[in-house]
Order: C-alpha cells, then sequence, then structure tokens
C-alpha cells in the first residue's frame, strides 16, 4: 500500500498566543510542522504534502525538508486539506491527514492507522475515550443536558483514508453549508463508515500555551 500524508498547518495559532503561525513554533528546537512530518515517516507514510498559509511559503520551506511538497492552504482547515489532496500523488492508494498540531503522536498510532486501512477500511480515525462528566450548557452556560460518556470519543489524527473515497467526499462536500472540523465529517457526510483504532494521549492537539509546554516536558524525557 503506497501511502501520502497530508499535513494542515495552515492555520493561524491565535489561541497559543504566538508571534509565529502555529505549525512553526518550535518545540524542543523544530517547529511543531516537522515533527508531525517525522511521525508521519516513522510509521510508514512515504510521501508528504504540507498545507501552510499563502503570506509564510518562503519560511515552512525553509525549515522543511526538501522532499516534502509544501501548497498554499485556505481560509479553513477543509480548505487547506482540499489544496493539499488536490497536488497529492496520483497513485497513492491511501491517505493520512494529520494535524500539524499534533507534533508527539507516536509513529504506532500512524501504523495502526494504516493497518487498519490495510485490512480493508475505507476511513479510520483515532480516539480516546473521554474521561471527564460531560455536559450540554444553553448560552447563558447553565447545564441543560448530562450526555453519557460512555461511547463518546475524542478524535485524533492521523485519520486515514482510502484515497479515491476522500478524494470523492470532498467533491460532495464542495459547498457545503456545515463546518467540518476534521476529514472523517467530510467522509461521513458522503454516507461513509468510519472506523476506529486506539489513540495516543502524546498525540494530544497544542492549542493553548499550557499544551506547549506539557510538550516539551514530554520532549524532555525519553519517549
Ligand atoms: O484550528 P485547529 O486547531 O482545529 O486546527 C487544526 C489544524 O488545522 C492545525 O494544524 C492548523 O494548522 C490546521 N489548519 C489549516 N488551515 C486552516 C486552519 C487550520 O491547515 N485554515
Amino acid at each position: 500500500m503506497h501511502a501520502v500524508g497530508i499535513v494542515a498547518a495552515a492555520g493561524s495559532g491565535l489561541r497559543l498566543g504566538a508571534e509565529l503561525p502555529k505549525a512553526l513554533v518550535p518545540l524542543g528546537g523544530r517547529p511543531l510542522v516537522c515533527w508531525a512530518v517525522e511521525s508521519l515517516r516513522a510509521g510508514g507514510v512515504e510521501q508528504v504534502v504540507v498545507a501552510v498559509p499563502a503570506s509564510q511559503l518562503a519560511a515552512f520551506t525553509a525549515v522543511l525538508p526538501d522532499d516534502v511538497h509544501v501548497v498554499v492552504g485556505g481560509d479553513t482547515r477543509t480548505a487547506s486539506v482540499r489544496a493539499a489532496l488536490a497536488a497529492a500523488r496520483e497513485h497513492a492508494d491511501a491517505v493520512l491527514v494529520h494535524d500539524a498540531a499534533r507534533p508527539l503522536t507516536p509513529s504506532d498510532v500512524v501504523a495502526r492507522v494504516l493497518a487498519a486501512l490495510a485490512g480493508g477500511a475505507r476511513a479510520v480515525v483515532p480516539v480516546l475515550p473521554v474521561v471527564d462528566t460531560t455536559v450540554v450548557v444553553d448560552a447563558d452556560g447553565v447545564v441543560t443536558a448530562d450526555v453519557p460518556r460512555a461511547p463518546l470519543r475524542r478524535v485524533q489524527t492521523p485519520q486515514g483514508f482510502d484515497r479515491a473515497t476522500l478524494v470523492a467526499a470532498y467533491a460532495h462536500a464542495q459547498g457545503a453549508a456545515a463546518e467540518f472540523t476534521d476529514d472523517a465529517s467530510v467522509v461521513r457526510a458522503a454516507g461513509i463508515t468510519v472506523e476506529t483504532v486506539p489513540g495516543d494521549e502524546r498525540a494530544a492537539k497544542i492549542t493553548v500555551a499550557h499544551d506547549l509546554r506539557m510538550a516539551e516536558l514530554q520532549t524532555e524525557r525519553p519517549r
């Protein structure tokens, strides 16, 4: 199976409060995007396409390995992945879509996603259980409902897809009013079954400054 990796790295990272786009913020001396590319490769992905902000093309090209294909992303994550998908090598039969914001994803997670695809899954996501009590609140912050947490899962990346399935799902979603926060929801909107494999806490997403400090601690210890 030939797998191409897409790294969504075109976000601004406003919530992190850094002056750089989030994917260029250093972790252990290396930009987050470089860690994400390395995770995919270590797990068995061959070619990698990275979607970056238009204004930062040169900065990303300067830090990424020469054989990584860099494309200009879009205003939303979905638009960024769509741009990278168009640039992905046609003979790949699988596509793994990963967030630059998940730099410490162990290669085992990537390998589990690839194994599920090799076993016949058309779409697969790494997931973790929800450990907190989870509720619904109204516009005033008042709790209106409890949500049974046993069937809930937190969805991570990389998310794996049969390439033709993902291309068709993105074509199906073109012009859809819905906002998609990941690729599995794009595929599910096209009626495709999404399977799951175990995720890993180390694949946590870096969103706020605290997350970056936690990741720094992880890079200081043996992994
Ligand atoms: O905003 P959020 O944290 O959900 O972003 C997840 C990933 O999507 C990040 O790695 C970010 O760089 C990427 N992204 C993108 N293009 C956008 C917005 C976010 O590639 N327009």
